[in-house]
């Protein structure tokens, strides 16, 4: 079967000139006739089976379609190299499509277009973070590097990764622009498409429904390149499947013990008096905080950027940061990668960028060694060296009007939309592994996109888009493609809209109020300041619990934030719920519906977090609160070690004592995760796992038995305390 089939019925078509031309036209000179002869075969015989599959590891095989041999793949981009010891520990599984193949074809313009087949009632997840909803059976997705807004697929990161409620996902592992056609466009010979339904029957005929979009039978995904390489995940449950892709990209990011407390950005104005008597306010106010992030104001110059401390803001850098860390404070610096002519980085990074600036700055090509070296070695010396703890990294999505051009070129010859599709993903390589890895310090941070095999970079995504729906959105849709999401909070319309959104960012991966612009202070609505406390208080307090969530999401890829569908493929569209950590389903309120809302539980009997009530055994629930409390349940059986008392700051967390929850009436057991927090050491097994089973006794009485069962570091927290909550 070959892609260039001669077909047997020649439909040539000849353009006539029209008979009436007048005379005008008939002196103008004559245009070209379009005779065509076919030279295509247009049936699914013209497709090319992919064969070549090659065993990566239990459930993982890859392939190339095409040619791929010039490509760039997300995978030689990942932060670490594929966790195999983890998979080989997976059980296999047969290779989902041995039946029916996926196949491929050149494009007649040149481009690759992969059939992945689909079966009716398959239910698919994921193409990266869509913040428009959770479902994607039915669309065309046009998968590109973009700041949200746009929609259609264009995202902060685009990832070209789906999962089926079969057990199936599809990695297509190139930086190219790809539009994926998921269960659109049927072709002709296809022995599945549905009957044609006639829309306008005559009276007294059937009217049967009538579908302006047929189901197709697979998902078409077209990469705007001659090849590209494919990687078939196979797995139990969609939870499966994505922690397999998360493992093969190296698995989870473990970010350091305070990247989980609560950060604040401070106005991009800022000076270091500002920030020092705001940091004493947080400190006489009692709310907690770890981070305070500078945003453009500390430089020289920003937009294009300098990378150079402003001293009229900042006079000792050294010794501001200095100051901060002795209070328990770290410092993260916004930049984005754009080069002003005004720093002591232009002269270098002139030869080594694209043909075309953004906001007058270079872009450098960070595919060149020189270009890295250049600025890690900058970096090292104006920021981590003197303590600074890591970055935000602004503006490298979109929009198209800001970039560079499609047509741009960069002196390694990569090309353009290449380079936008990556590089976020070679912005956090750099910071990681240049700036961090390098001297065995983790790091935390953001970045506004990302793409495929990132899973293993310590950065959280962010948006301008604010829409408090699709930021809770996120939080799942980032469960999907192997990035981590924050929903910061900015400002809000009003203290109930303060409230909402101060507790959807507590239960996400990164705990951020954004007041570049607005100034804003946790207590910005007197009012609510009680509520926000015991919101922050309460993430603090579940340290233990969420930081071995994301142990999991290192060394077994689940990721800690998780989407129903991982709980049950038939609530996977349920995008305004989400899974934090193994137990503790968060039902967050938001809109105008005031503070009442359903919550859609998964099979089984869940708890009220606060209360240790029975709420319900699957079905819908209704939850609600004078206060705005978020709802958070808990399984069955479910065992949350909390830290006693609320802490500050994450450095008093180490030793505090453990307040162990039980909830339910069963058995439950959790694997507790301590390390030093902050080092890499846990990657050479330096850590240490405290099993906390609660067994029932006598007269149905639950004890707590702690046993260590790998005791590879000291401890992280003190020692632990039963609260049964169920009574
Ligand atoms: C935006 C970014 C904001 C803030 C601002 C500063 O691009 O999304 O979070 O950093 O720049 O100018």
């Amino acid at each position: 079967m070959t892609h260039t089939l001669q077909c047997s019925v020649c439909v040539a078509a000849a353009l006539a000139i029209g008979a009436g031309a007048d005379r005008l036209s008939s002196q103008a000179p004559e245009p070209a006739q379009v005779v065509r002869t076919a030279v295509r075969a247009t049936t699914l015989d013209a497709l090319t089976p992919v064969t070549s599959w090659a065993k990566a590891a239990p459930g993982i095989w890859r392939a190339t379609a095409g040619n791929a041999s010039r490509e760039i793949r997300y995978t030689s981009l990942a932060a670490e190299l594929p966790r195999l010891d983890a998979l080989r520990a997976k059980p296999d599984h047969a290779f989902p499509f041995a039946s029916d193949p996926i196949a491929f074809e050149r494009t007649a313009d040149g481009k690759t277009v992969v059939r992945v087949p689909c079966a009716a009632g398959e239910k698919l997840f994921g193409f990266g973070l869509q913040l428009d909803g959770l479902d994607r059976n039915q669309g065309v997705f046009t998968l590109n590097v973009d700041h949200w807004s746009t929609g259609g697929g264009r995202t902060h990161a685009p990832v070209p990764f789906y999962v089926s409620s079969r057990g199936y996902g599809v990695f297509i592992d190139t930086a190219r622009f790809i539009k994926v056609y998921a269960r659109v466009g049927n072709r002709k010979d296809s022995p599945r498409n549905p009957p044609p339904v006639d829309r306008n029957p005559p009276p007294g005929d059937p009217a049967p429904r009538w579908d302006s979009q047929p189901d197709a039978d697979a998902v078409e995904i077209l990469v705007d390149g001659p090849g590209a390489d494919i990687v078939v995940i196979a797995g139990a449950t969609i939870a499966d499947v994505v922690s397999r892709y998360n493992l093969f990209n190296g698995g989870g990011a473990l970010p350091p013990l305070w990247g989980l407390g609560f950060w604040h950005r401070v106005h991009a104005a800022a000076d270091a008096d500002r920030v020092r008597r705001e940091v004493a306010e947080f400190e006489a106010r009692r709310i907690p905080l770890d981070v305070i992030g500078l945003e453009p104001g500390w430089m020289t110059k920003s937009y294009p950027c300098t990378f150079e401390w402003q001293k009229k803001r900042f006079p000792d850098p050294p010794a501001f940061v200095a100051e901060l860390l002795s209070r328990g404070i770290r410092l993260n610096l916004w930049e984005n990668p754009y080069v002003s002519p005004e720093s002591r980085l232009y002269k270098t990074m002139f030869p080594l960028s694209a043909s075309h600036m953004v906001w007058l700055g270079l872009v450098p090509d960070y595919t060149l060694p020189e270009a890295r070296r250049a600025l890690i070695g900058q970096h090292a010396q104006d920021h981590v060296g003197i303590g600074v703890s890591g970055y935000k990294i602004d503006e490298v999505d979109g929009f198209d009007v800001w970039l560079w051009p499609d047509h741009a070129s960069f002196p390694s010859g990569t090309p353009a939309p290449a380079m936008r599709q990556a590089y976020g993903l070679l912005m956090q390589d750099l910071v990681f592994k240049g700036l961090f890895k390098a001297r065995n310090q983790r790091t935390y941070g953001l970045v506004r996109a990302s793409n495929g095999a990132a899973s293993g970079y310590p950065f959280a995504i962010y948006s301008d888009a604010y829409d408090l729906k699709e930021y809770i959105t996120g939080m799942s849709a980032s469960g999907f493609a192997g990035v981590l999401w924050t929903p910061e909070i900015r400002s809000a319309r009003d203290e109930h809209d303060w409230i909402d959104r101060m507790q959807v960012v507590a239960f996400s991966a990164l705990a951020q109020l954004n007041a570049w612009a607005s100034g804003a202070t946790p207590w910005h609505f007197e009012d609510a300041t009680g509520m926000v406390r015991e919101t922050l208080e309460l993430r603090m307090r579940l340290l233990p619990y969420f930081y071995t969530a994301f142990a999991a999401y290192h060394f077994d890829g689940v990721p800690p934030i998780r989407p129903m569908a991982f709980e049950d493929a038939a609530l996977g569209h349920v995008a305004d719920q989400f899974m934090f950590g193994p137990s503790i389903l968060v039902a967050p309120f938001y809109g105008k519906g005031g503070w009442s809302r359903e919550v859609l539980l998964p099979a089984g009997k869940w708890y009220d977090f606060y209360t240790g009530e029975f709420v319900g055994d699957g079905g819908r629930v209704t939850r609600q609160s004078d206060t705005g409390r978020i709802p958070l349940l808990v399984r069955e059986g479910a065992v949350v070690p909390m830290l006693k008392e609320p802490v500050a700051n994450t450095a008093r967390a180490y030793g505090q004592a453990l307040e162990v929850r039980h909830y339910g009436t069963t058995p439950g057991v959790f694997d507790l995760f301590e390390d030093d927090g902050r080092t890499f050491d846990y990657e050479r097994g330096r850590y240490r796992t405290r099993r906390l089973s609660v067994e029932a006794g006598e007269g149905g009485r639950f004890s707590l038995k702690e046993m260590v069962v790998k005791d590879a570091a000291p401890p992280m927290f003190g020692r632990s305390e039963l609260r049964v909550m169920t009574r």
